[in-house]
């Protein structure tokens, strides 16, 4: 039969087909183009700054390797860790910042399409104090085309525009082992 959304496929054949995708900078790749959920293959070597705010839940499965999110929760960080082999469902708008250290991870990643009117936000948050530093929402339409737009917004911000109100400390843009150094113990 012809089933709408294609026939199964050897999940590890098409990460080996894939394989350029799953590395920096993308390190991501759509299993599925078609129905309502997002399924993509996210692989490794790649650390980041921002915190996603996401209004529907995540699905993650650390297929190989490890993998964890910083978490900014009510304005303390976190951690949560992803050991190879882990399976976890994520509640919506727990702001996360996945970090994938080990060229070798990979990760099965489930996302719904989001309702109308629902709002995505890309937050950077100060290492030293946890205040919002700066931040965008958007209605998201594109996972892979719409978050980078706001990537380059932050990026592209002058250090007056980064350093934290509260506390002035520079915020270190994508340096995600300067912006962590910062942190250290303070928060
Ligand atoms: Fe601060």
């Amino acid at each position: 039969m012809n089933p709408k959304y294609g026939l199964p496929k050897n999940l590890m054949g098409w990460v080996q087909q894939n394989a350029d995708k799953l590395k920096p900078p993308v390190c991501n790749a759509a299993l599925f183009q078609d129905g309502n959920y997002i399924i993509n293959v996210v692989g490794g070597g790649n650390t980041r700054t921002d915190f996603h705010d996401n209004p529907t839940e995540e699905i993650f499965h650390q297929i190989r390797g490890t993998a964890y999110l910083e978490i900014w929760d009510r304005g303390r960080f976190d951690r949560i860790d992803l050991k190879e082999g882990d399976v976890w469902l994520m509640e919506p708008h727990l702001q996360h910042s996945p970090q994938r250290p080990d060229p070798n991870g990979l990760c099965f990643l489930v996302e719904l399409k989001r309702p109308p009117n629902a709002i995505d936000s890309l937050n950077w948050y100060c290492p030293k104090c946890a205040k919002l530093v700066w931040g965008a929402s958007m209605e998201l339409k594109d996972l892979v085309a719409d978050l980078p737009a706001t990537y380059k917004r932050f990026y592209a911000l002058s250090d007056a525009e980064r350093t934290c109100k509260h506390c002035g400390t520079l915020h270190p843009g994508k340096d995600y082992a300067a912006w962590h150094a910062i942190r250290g113990g303070n928060a």
